[in-house]
């Protein structure tokens, strides 16, 4: 392969959306931040260098990170953040991936404004397990709010209390016109009748599932999270923060208008505030060619229907549409999937609170306590020493100690309504994997205000979902329906709201590794842990 070199200058920037001018921080003055492109065993080399004040830190989403642990970039668990006036070098070889990926910065909530697309392209020698599409668009989705960002989840940090909700989406850094004077900030896409696109979608918001929707088309899901799936059609897809869907688009031969409104809004099931705005984009025929009407080339989305989407707590579509994802494998050839599992781990997954410190008023659950969340009662706090630095250096001492629990401190019924889970310690535990541990991982979500489906997201690895369920997760039924022969492959997956996940993976890669939910806010709150692939089996 080759090797790439980008440079990422990390700069101060005035964007003005929804009619509000406010600086914000990117890369290379880029909003959002340049696509990342390379081929499938090519090396990419990125200097970040920091000329803001803030610290910062950049992942490369979906990137298995073979031997180059050092270039995953989360905060605190591969390295240190690079601050102010400092750079640093991602150096790492895409080795067996193709497909959308995307970047983002991982410390605090600095993904706000600086993400972007990763694009692995198929070897010269390969190509899609599908006819190659005329054109591929990226559609990215995101979150945009007027205040600081960082500011929001400091407030939220201090006072216990949710943080405020974002105030709008954005298809590719624009709003749309449904928003307050953003029509001319509307993502436009022009199309020719006819022909065959490839969507490129990515979910970079921070806290919300989003449905989305073209009228009048249907989409045929190819690949998520970088990897082939069994072709199907939807009209609506649902994409959690972290996951990456492909898709085609096939453009009509005959339009009966040449503008199409695309929408994208939540999914949410839990309580408590959230943005429920929707998201609009444009689809545009090309009214010039043969083959389109040039009647209505009015693109006021007043005059367009605007296409329906499931409500906003449709549990019933999500399941429905997580189960339509299948590897291209089959029973000849299945999955690479373990078939034996070395080691099994029972995660609780959810919200809970932490007592509200002396001499301070908190606003979180019952107004006196915080908001905190965690994965097995443990609220994970960031040490101050990379753990990954620590391990490698053997100074684990007063850094993390290794006694993640591989079930609920508490244990946890789930009888009909959501248990309150509020029973939740504070730590630094990891998880050790000898290497070529084969795990299953079963994820149950717990909750204190109301359900909510969980992004989890794994570093380092492709994890296969074997099952799903809603409810208890039951250890004697419920591993009998398990898809051992083609069940997707991904890097992040939605616990189902008020039900549980499976998930099998072969840990063959040594390292530090981050897994937490990929809502920006229960992130924070402590819905993290970290496992460390170790080199020597035992
Ligand atoms: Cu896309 Cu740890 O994150």
């Amino acid at each position: 392969g080759l090797t790439r070199h980008y440079k990422f200058d990390i700069r101060l920037k005035n964007v003005t959306r929804l009619c509000k001018t406010k600086t914000i921080v990117t890369v290379n003055g880029k909003f959002p931040g340049p696509r990342v492109v390379a081929r499938e065993g090519d090396r990419l080399v990125v200097k970040v260098v920091n000329h803001v004040s803030n610290n910062v830190s950049f992942h490369w989403h979906g990137i298995r990170q073979f031997r180059s642990g050092w270039a995953d970039g989360p905060a605190y668990i591969t390295q240190c953040p690079i601050q102010s006036g400092q750079s640093y070098v991602y150096n790492f070889t895409i080795t067996g991936q193709r497909g959308t990926l995307w970047w983002h910065a991982h410390i605090s909530w600095m993904r706000a404004t600086l993400y972007g697309p990763l694009i692995i392209y198929p070897q010269h020698n390969a190509s899609y397990p599908f006819d190659k599409p005329h054109k591929e668009v990226s559609i990215i989705f995101g979150e945009w709010w007027n205040a600081n960002t960082e500011a929001v989840i400091n407030q939220s940090h201090v006072t216990g209390a949710g943080p405020n909700v974002s105030d709008s989406y954005t298809i590719n850094g624009l709003p749309g016109p449904l928003y307050n004077c953003s029509a001319k900030d509307t993502f436009k896409r022009k199309v020719r009748p006819g022909k065959t696109y490839m969507l490129r979608i990515i979910n970079a918001a921070l806290n919300d599932n989003l449905f989305f929707r073209i009228a009048n088309h249907t989409m045929t899901v190819v690949e998520a999270d970088a990897v082939y799936v069994k072709p199907f059609e939807t009209d609506t897809i649902l994409i959690t923060p972290g996951q990456t869907t492909n898709v085609l688009l096939k453009t009509h031969h005959n339009p009966q208008q040449t503008t199409f409104v695309m929408v994208a809004r939540p999914y949410f099931t839990g309580q408590g505030t959230f943005d429920n705005s929707t998201i609009a984009g444009i689809l545009m025929y090309d009214h010039n060619l043969p083959g389109t009407t040039s009647s209505s080339s009015n693109t006021s989305i007043k005059y367009l229907p605007i296409p329906t989407l499931p409500p906003i707590n449709s549990t019933s579509f999500v399941a429905n549409f997580t189960k339509k994802f299948h590897s291209l494998a089959n029973a000849k050839f299945p999955a690479n999937v373990p078939q034996n599992v070395d080691k099994h781990f029972f995660f609780t997954v959810g919200l809970g609170s932490n007592p509200c410190p002396k001499n301070q008023t908190c606003q979180g659950p019952n107004n006196s306590s915080k908001f905190a969340a965690s994965v097995n009662n443990v609220s994970m706090i960031l040490p101050t020493t990379a753990l990954l630095q620590s391990y490698f250096f053997r100074k684990s001492n007063g850094v993390y100690t290794s006694d993640f629990p591989s079930v609920p401190l508490v244990p946890f019924n789930y009888t009909g309504t959501p248990p309150n889970n509020t029973n939740i310690s504070n730590g630094t535990k990891v998880v050790v994997l000898p290497y070529n541990t084969s795990v299953e991982l079963v994820m149950q979500d717990t909750s204190v205000l109301g359900s909510e489906s969980h992004p989890l997201h794994l570093h380092g690895y492709n994890f296969y979902v074997v099952g799903q369920g809603s409810g208890n997760f039951d250890p004697k039924k419920d591993p009998a329906n398990y898809n051992l022969v083609d069940p997707v492959e991904r890097n992040t997956i939605g616990v189902p709201s008020g039900g549980w996940v499976a998930i099998r993976f072969l840990a063959n890669n040594p390292g530090v590794w981050f897994m937490h939910c990929h809502f920006e806010v229960h992130l924070s709150w402590g819905l993290r842990m970290a496992c460390i692939n170790v080199e020597e089996s035992s």
